[in-house]
């Protein structure tokens, strides 16, 4: 059984408890919100918790002797300082994306977890998708790959509150915006895929905030050996574009880079243009057998029971590298 802490009782929170109560080695413990009431009432709507000890500091919960790991679902300004009061307690963190602000947050946390022999893991669910593992695992079919193209778009419900001044925490100019809250999602799965890329070139568009301008929108060119890769990302309009590896042998496509329900394969000399009939391919994969965020715990728990202390899907590198592009294209 892995006892897990929750810190942050708000949306997200509330999603991936979904996901969790579907790994029957998954129990939660305790939560900590910093109102005792969120705590409890949070305990009281979620299954998975009932019986759990309500906290509200992160220090105490970590002191806990009834919990071996948290999930750190709060604002990303405070991921750093959470996760290193539960390293220091010697528990496991499986921690919100971005895994920090910034790659010097972001080092001192895998720092952290490597001297005190924990598992430090970034819960991004595109990487760990079963539909986006299908892909990953037929790139040399499609290779030499040419060329990466992704894009996460969705239209934010909170810009509507932004442009009368209220800054929600994910456009929050220091610490989030869209980048860290939504082109994450295009970012992780390309450097998961094809590692640090040789130079970027970023557009952002920047929206006006009383406490700076926020990026809200962007689209990113970055140059590797032999291929290229583009990715847009918005919090201010949609898009229904679907992510794309191109190779010589073939393509490889997702419908949506966040949570994948559809994979598909079109090898080379399909019919692509024309009169003739569209290529078609064949479909990899349909759908999602499990909730989205069951594939986290799931990978978290795995690790830990085979012994490791890194994920190899969602490793320290890859989210490192993620952070410091991030550094690079926001300055
Ligand atoms: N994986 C996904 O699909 C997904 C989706 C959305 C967001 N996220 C990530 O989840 C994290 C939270 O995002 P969000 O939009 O849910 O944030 P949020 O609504 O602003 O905050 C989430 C919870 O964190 C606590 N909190 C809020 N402000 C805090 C502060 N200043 N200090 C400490 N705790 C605070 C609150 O819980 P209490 O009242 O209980 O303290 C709040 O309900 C971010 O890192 C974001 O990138 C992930």
């Amino acid at each position: 059984m892995l006892r897990f802490g929750i810190v942050g009782t708000g949306r997200i929170s509330d999603w991936v408890m979904a996901g969790a109560a579907q790994d029957p080695r998954i129990k939660v413990t305790a939560v900590c919100s910093r109102s005792v009431e969120n705590a409890e009432a949070f305990i009281r709507r979620h299954a998975i918790a009932v019986g759990a000890k309500a906290y509200t500091s992160v220090a105490e919960m970590a002191a806990d002797p009834c919990v071996d790991a948290i999930y750190i679902g709060t604002p990303n300004q405070t991921h750093c300082d959470y996760a290193l009061t539960c390293l220091a307690a010697g528990k496991h963190v499986l921690c919100e994306k971005p895994l920090a602000v910034n790659a010097g947050e972001g080092r001192r946390m895998a720092d952290a977890a490597r001297e005190r022999g924990c598992l430090l893991m970034e819960a991004m669910v595109s990487t760990l998708n079963p539909n986006f593992r299908l892909v990953a695992d037929r790139v040399d079919e499609v290779a030499p790959v040419r060329h990466y193209t992704s894009s996460f778009c969705q239209y934010s419900s909170k810009y509507e509150a932004l442009k009368k001044g209220i800054v929600a925490s994910a456009f929050h100019p220091l610490y989030a915006g869209a980048l860290r809250d939504i082109g994450i999602y295009t970012l992780y799965p390309m450097v998961s895929l094809f590692g640090k890329p040789e130079s970027v070139h970023a557009d952002v568009t920047t929206f006006p905030t009383p406490e700076g301008p926020v990026d809200v929108h962007g689209s990113l060119s970055f140059k590797y050996p032999g291929m290229t890769a583009s990715l847009v990302y918005s919090k201010v309009c949609d898009s229904f574009v679907p992510t794309e590896i191109a190779g010589e042998k073939g393509n490889l496509l997702l419908d949506e880079v966040h949570i994948a329900r559809n994979a598909r394969l079109v090898p080379h000399g399909a019919p692509t243009s024309g009169q003739g009939p569209k290529a078609k391919g064949e479909t990899l994969s349909e759908g999602l057998p499990c909730n989205e965020y069951f594939y986290e715990f799931k990978e978290f728990a795995d690790v830990l029971e085979s012994g490791r202390r890194e994920s190899s899907v969602n490793s320290l590198e890859t989210s490192l590298t993620v952070l410091e592009i991030i550094d690079q294209v926001l300055g």
